[in-house]
């Protein structure tokens, strides 16, 4: 005899059916809490993908070591075929070299400028004023990521931690940037004229804040045109039957529609299978159960059909190819109600 089950709810739309109905998805994002398992969606999200016969890039921005660990296997740096499945790539981002990049560049830019403004300044103090902050450290992955997606090197894209503040920031930003670098470039057009009417060789120079204002405002275009098409993006909520989790993914979804970010649905981790649980079974594992069926409630009233799976609490963590098989399986194909 198994544990009473409260009122039965079903999903009505499942992962499987989100995908048919989205021929051309090509970037998917997983966002919601630590630990609650975006990774191991990711995951398996890519490995279904393809097996479809997607060739499929599976990226992660973490700092930590994610990807390599859940699949056994290095791929710290550079984009590696995942052994075992055939069309899977996978690639560990190295934040390290990402950042330092990002501060070359910037302290190229910054110097180009100061000459050619003929200002005598060294252009330390501007570098560290500019990337002594975490949010440039996020800015610089955020940025490394929106180049994987322009290269179009795939045909899917799983990046296993949605970012969150950055696509919010950037979207939220985004008109009054425009706005922004609207006005730069005219003073900077006035700027150049001037210099030009006084210049007596009436050689044409070329400004590179200019030009570096013209070519990130069109970045930052394109990148918003991805991330808002519903077509080719979505983005996944991963929660738990907790409170916590559900709180972060409600906040997250809240402004991810205001800003016309695609969400894709909600996928609900870790519930315990109820056909294991009888009243003999320890008693920790009931009360978790009967709180998870509380949480369900929630998650049934604040999401209804956005719920794209319900993914049991397996016996063990997910790692390692077969494993992401068996999560994918659960993930993806219809199932009964709960
Ligand atoms: N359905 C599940 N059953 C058992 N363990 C799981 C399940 N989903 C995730 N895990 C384990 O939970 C831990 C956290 O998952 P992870 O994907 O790393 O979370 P996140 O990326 O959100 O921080 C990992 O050890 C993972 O193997
Ligand atoms: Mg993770």
């Amino acid at each position: 005899m198994s544990v009473q089950a409260p009122a039965t709810r079903a999903v009505t739309d499942s992962m499987a059916g989100y995908l048919d109905a989205h021929p051309e998805l090509k970037y998917v994002f997983f966002g919601g809490k630590g630990g609650v398992g975006k990774t191991v969606m990711a995951g398996a999200s890519a490995v279904w993908t393809a097996e479809k016969g997607k060739r499929t890039l599976l990226a992660s921005t973490n700092p930590v070591h994610s990807l390599s660990g859940l699949l056994d296997q290095n791929v710290f740096g550079k984009h590696t075929p995942v052994t075992g499945v055939p069309n899977l790539f996978a690639y560990e981002i190295d934040t390290k070299e990402t950042i330092e990049r990002s501060k070359r560049e910037i302290r190229e830019k910054i110097q180009w400028f100061l000459k050619f403004a003929e200002i005598s300044t060294r252009a330390d103090e501007f570098v560290e004023s500019a990337t002594m902050n975490p949010a440039f450290e996020e800015s610089a992955m955020f940025e490394n990521m929106i180049d994987l997606m322009f290269r179009n090197e795939y045909d899917a894209y799983v990046f296993d931690t949605a970012p969150t503040a950055n696509a919010r920031r950037l979207l939220g930003m985004s008109k009054v940037y425009s706005l922004w670098v609207n006005k730069m470039m005219k003073s900077r057009e006035e700027a150049q004229s001037l210099r030009e009417m006084l210049s007596f060789t009436k050689k044409k120079e070329q400004d590179p804040l200019m030009q570096y204002l013209i070519e990130f405002r069109g970045r930052m275009e394109h990148a918003r045109e991805l991330l808002t098409d519903p077509n080719k993006t979505a983005f996944f909520f991963v929660t738990l039957p907790e409170a916590l989790p559900i709180a972060v993914i409600t906040r997250f979804i809240n402004w991810f529609s205001e800003f016309g970010i695609p969400v894709g649905g909600v996928l609900v981790n870790m519930r315990i299978d109820r056909s294991v649980v009888n009243p003999d079974t320890a008693e920790f594992v009931r009360n978790r159960l009967a709180m998870q069926d509380e949480h369900m409630q929630t998650i049934w009233e604040k999401f209804d059909s956005q719920v794209r799976s319900i993914v049991p609490l397996f016996e063990d963590e997910v790692r390692g190819v077969q494993m992401l098989k068996r999560l994918a399986n659960e993930v993806f194909t219809s199932k009964p109600a709960e």
